[in-house]
């Protein structure tokens, strides 16, 4: 294992048969968090990138069988902001110093390409990246997005198991989500996309083929989150992901992807309480504080007891570290 370790480091490649292997298996486990981030050191330095997420519906049309926020759950409590109001929570970041915004949703109708061009363009007038995570759309609604200034966009594949798929996305279609992120690729924008490990019924085999299709897309950015069951959805039941094998999925990522954007994301600092620091030591990159009002953060509830994430902790990690906030927008670099 020391050895497929090694060669990875270097030719940032690996068959399937040895990431199921580490997947695995525990015993090179610290070889690999300690190579990630040697990886990241070398390939990115010691700069953190924040972005600030903004989450601004929670209206999503989709019935994803994990997700709080699916459009069968009477339970939640839906909200939308305003153009005014995404604007202005967009300027409060950027006069924070963000670099990066990022504007998240359900697939909520109501903001149409025409809204969310204006919203972008007049984010642009800024000198930010803008990030968009509101899912699937057809070629031209990305073009026109893009046309008006978006940068980047966040569309996790979630699993690459066809049949994990289809069974926890009624009426969704595993080709449709290829052609948007290729899609993506192909209009310039940076792709970001990722997966959910620990979904009832998935196997180390089907991990290991999301990570080789990360690695064939050549993803800008790759979000890694266990999961976390929620009660109001069909997976109510069912156990959480293992926050360490979550963490291993992330690090192998790093060997494959050395340039890539690789957040420590919320779902693990949600399940483990020093999550965001261990995966920023195993390769993690990038962290997205969480920048929505608090009434709307509470209620945007795709899992329970979501962390909020909260800035000024956050830099004071970061130093603790010996790792800097970057003041650059924190493009992928290496291209
Ligand atoms: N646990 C962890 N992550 C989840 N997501 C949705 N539901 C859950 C859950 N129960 C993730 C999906 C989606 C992202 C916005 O949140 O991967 O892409
Ligand atoms: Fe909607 Fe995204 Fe949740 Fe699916 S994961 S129900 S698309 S918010």
């Amino acid at each position: 294992m020391k050895s497929i370790i090694e060669q990875a480091k270097y030719s940032h490649s690996l068959e399937k048969n040895d990431i199921i292997h580490l997947l695995a298996n525990s015993g090179s486990d610290e070889l690999l968090f300690k190579t990630a981030n040697q990886l990241r050191e070398e390939y990115l330095g010691k700069e953190v990138h924040l972005r600030a997420l903004i989450e601004f519906s929670n209206v999503c049309k989709r019935n994803c069988f994990y997700c709080g926020l699916r459009s069968e759950n009477k339970k939640a409590e839906r909200y939308r902001l305003s153009p005014e109001q995404i604007i202005a929570t967009a300027n409060l970041a950027i006069s924070k110093g963000y670099k990066t915004v990022v504007l998240q949703s359900g697939e909520d109708a109501y903001y149409t390409v025409k809204i969310l061009a204006e919203i972008i363009k007049e984010v642009k007038k800024n000198d930010v990246a803008v990030t968009l995570s509101i899912g699937e759309m057809s070629y031209d609604d990305y073009a026109v997005l893009k046309l008006a200034g978006a940068d980047r966009f966040l569309l996790r594949i979630e699993t690459t198991d066809k049949d994990l798929y289809k069974k926890f996305h009624p009426n969704m279609s595993y080709e449709n989500r290829l052609r948007c992120l290729f899609d993506l690729k192909k209009l310039g924008y940076e792709t970001g996309t990722g997966c959910l490990v620990g979904l009832p019924e998935q196997t180390l085999e089907s991990l290991a083929e999301d990570i080789l299709f990360f690695k064939k897309l050549d993803a800008d950015m790759v979000g890694i989150g266990p999961f976390i069951p929620h009660p109001d959805t069909p997976l109510a039941n069912s156990g959480a992901g293992d926050f360490y094998l979550a963490l291993k999925v992330m690090s192998i990522i790093r060997l494959l992807l050395p340039y890539a954007n690789i957040p420590a994301t919320t779902a693990m600092e949600t399940l483990h309480k020093n999550g965001r620091r261990i995966a920023l030591e195993s390769g993690a990159n990038v962290v997205m504080p969480n920048f929505t009002a608090l009434d709307y953060q509470k209620k945007y509830e795709i899992y329970p007891d979501k962390i909020l994430v909260d800035y000024s902790k956050i830099v004071e990690e970061l130093t603790v570290l010996g790792r800097t906030v970057s003041k650059q927008k924190g493009n992928r670099k290496g291209k």
